[in-house]
């Protein structure tokens, strides 16, 4: 591991922020409350006294009842803001309502066939409230579940919002999943009530989607009831009962609703992620310090002003778009961009002119579709003004240097700053990022956000400098999942045991001699499909649980605009035999499976996968021979012969 990491091309080329940028930003300014004069000594102050920093940044949001406490730590459990009076909706729309910004624009929505719809904060609470007493008639009650499957569309944000203003605990489905995948989650949440929408447009594409959550919901003994969303206009049926249009339910609803007064503590939203086994943990969010943590980290990593206009280009479904979408810009009173549709529909240029459009001046995106543009070429951006962009971003997976050059070059025409940002959803924010103050340099996501304590450690545990290793946080931080759902034991052995109570990140990276963080990717079985996290083991199940496959092993296969393919080797049953329509069939059963993202693209038929004498499949070899690189040591396989079958299949 650390010998390819080692050998990582050294980028020597260091970008500095401009002098304006710097001196307007946030975070100087902040700094200047404090008299700190630099990054160094601000990494440094917040380091020394974490509860210092966090606390000056929670005094800014609207607390019913003051915290007594900032921080409890007993590893691996950590409690932020004790016995605090809270509530993240009171802060993301009533507390701007009752002053300055209620008429203040919170959404742009774009749908992909260029309709517009604007909503104030205002309206948006009311929409909120509307959605709120509508879920309540239904009897959902604090610390019941909603699971939530629906497209980029604002009743999404709406629904996220309603539930967290009654102290229901939201779990959003991707809607790029298939539906098997919303009712796996449904039952681990054991949902009520569920959400989705009648279907929706991709490129220009009429989907349903309402009519696959038909099929499930027989699978799904906990719901009650779905209500859904009237937005592509596809026909549906309606089930007697069961099924209640969303526009109905809210019509007559009041528009006041009572923010339920919660505990800083009490669980905000479920996001389920993958992980090293097939079954998806259920990472567990909280109201108070999730709060704190987004709204701190978009405030100085992105440095949004009253003006900005913010556009975090990610899906919802992510936790990108539930802390950079929903909650941290609605904190932080701003005005953001929502777009329904596909970054290159109906051409290549449908970013770069919304960018134009509405004057977006901070962009987040991910290296994938960073790298699809520049496959497109410099001519779409340039027939746009882009000119006003000040920020970029970047997440979701290490950006090559290359394509940092050209999205600073084309889309930031050399002035603006890239924060590449390192988090997961299990640390609900930023947490290796740079800020608009620090010098860049292409492919690194720089130093931790102040009070972080990063490391790269060996396997023994012992941190290691200018060397590859293991990425761990060493101290906690607010936004910092709690547990996963159902599932307490899973939290302790996936993340905290490795290393004892150090959080163990999956990831792999170094720490240069500037103590920049350059981060390679995962080192376990979870592989990033443009920015999207699957886990190996999910597809395997899922290929396996087709007839007359005996066995499957899936790895990454590095791709020049996904960062990886997924390549799966099958070995069929006796009496089967391997064909172009059975290959077809068995890529269409894991699309309907999981969802079009998790299809392999690779799929090749072997007689038998490398394997050690205790019957582990050697996924190492497997992944070189994908690679091309050298399978190393093989003594220990005991089955020498079917590395020549994947030379074969290959
Ligand atoms: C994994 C987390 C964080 C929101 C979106 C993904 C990879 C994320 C970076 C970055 C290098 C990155 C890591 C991490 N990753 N950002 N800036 N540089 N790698 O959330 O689905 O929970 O995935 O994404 O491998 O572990 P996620």
């Amino acid at each position: 591991m650390s010998k390819e990491l080692d050998s990582l091309l050294k980028e020597e080329r260091i970008f500095k922020p401009s002098s304006e940028i710097v001196e307007n930003s946030n975070i100087k300014k902040w700094m200047a409350k404090y008299g700190i004069q630099s990054y160094e000594e601000l990494l440094e102050k917040a380091g020394k006294n974490p509860e210092w920093f966090w606390d000056e940044l929670a005094q800014e949001l609207g607390w019913f009842k003051e915290y007594t406490d900032i921080l409890k730590w007993d590893p691996p459990h950590a409690e932020w803001f004790l016995n605090g009076k809270f509530n993240i909706t009171h802060n993301a729309l009533d507390r701007h309502v009752n002053g300055s910004k209620k008429d203040k624009i919170a959404y742009i929505w774009e749908g992909e066939d260029g309709e517009i719809k604007k909503l104030t904060y205002h309206e948006l609470q009311k929409e909120v409230n509307k959605f709120a007493n509508a879920l309540k008639e239904l009897g959902v009650k604090k610390g019941d579940t909603v699971s939530i499957y629906l497209p980029m569309i604002l009743e999404l944000p709406i629904a996220m919002l309603a539930c967290a203003k009654i102290g229901a605990v939201h779990s959003v489905v991707f809607s790029g999943f298939w539906a098997k995948a919303f009712q796996e989650r449904i039952n681990d949440a054991k949902s009520k009530v569920a959400i989705t929408t009648d279907g929706f447009t991709r490129r220009g594409k009429l989907l349903p989607l309402k009519e696959n959550v038909d099929e499930i919901l027989k699978n799904t003994p906990s719901i009650k009831n779905l209500i859904v969303v009237k937005h592509s206009g596809i026909d549906v049926e309606m089930q007697e009962g069961r099924d209640l249009w969303w526009h109905k339910i809210t019509k007559n609803m009041s528009e006041e609703c009572k923010t339920e007064v919660l505990d800083s503590e009490d669980p905000l939203f479920i996001l389920y992620t993958s992980g090293t086994t097939g079954k998806p943990k259920g990472v567990m969010h909280v109201h108070g310090g999730y709060a704190v943590g987004v709204y701190a980290t978009l405030k100085f990593v992105f440095d949004l002003k009253e003006d900005d206009i913010w556009w975090c280009a990610a899906d919802i479904g992510w936790v990108t778009g539930h802390s950079y979408i929903v909650y941290a810009p609605l904190l932080l009173g701003a005005t953001s961009i929502i777009y329904e549709g596909t970054p290159d529909y109906p051409d290549p240029g449908r970013l770069w002119r919304m960018v134009e459009n509405y004057g977006v001046t901070v962009f987040y995106t991910a290296p994938t579709t960073i790298r699809m543009f520049m496959k497109f070429g410099e001519k779409w951006p340039k027939q746009h003004d882009l000119s006003s962009l000040r920020l970029l971003g970047s997440v979701g997976e290490p950006i090559n240097p290359e394509a940092w050059i050209w999205y600073y070059k084309h889309i930031g025409g050399e002035k603006c700053p890239i924060m590449d940002t390192w988090w997961q959803t299990e640390t609900g924010m930023h947490l290796i990022t740079p800020l608009p103050i620090s010098d860049l340099k292409p492919g690194s996501a720089v130093r931790p956000f102040p009070t972080v304590k990063a490391d790269i450690f060996d396997d023994e545990g012992k941190s290691v400098k200018e060397k590859g290793g293991h990425l761990v946080i060493k101290s906690p931080w607010p936004s910092m999942f709690r547990t996963l759902y159902r599932d307490p034991q899973r939290y302790i052995d996936a993340y905290w045991s490795t290393f004892e109570n150090i959080y163990l990140s999956g990831d792999v990276g170094r720490i240069d001699e500037d103590g920049y963080f350059w981060i390679q990717g995962r080192s376990d079985d979870v592989l990033k499909v443009a920015g999207h996290r699957i886990s190996t083991a999910e597809v395997e199940s899922a290929l396996v649980s087709y007839k007359g496959v005996a066995e499957a092993a899936v790895v990454g296969k590095p791709d020049e605009i996904k960062g990886e393919e997924i390549a799966a080797f099958v070995v069929l049953k006796e009496g089967n035999t391997p064909s172009e329509d059975f290959k077809n069939k068995l890529k269409y059963h894991v699309r309907t499976e999981i969802g079009p993202i998790a299809t392999p693209k690779y799929l090749n038929f072997v007689e038998d996968l490398p394997k050690t004498r205790s019957g582990k499949i050697m996924r190492r070899v497997i992944k070189a021979k994908v690679k091309g690189e050298d399978v190393g040591d093989i003594t220990t396989l005991a089955n020498p012969e079917a590395v020549d079958g994947l030379d074969r299949a290959l």
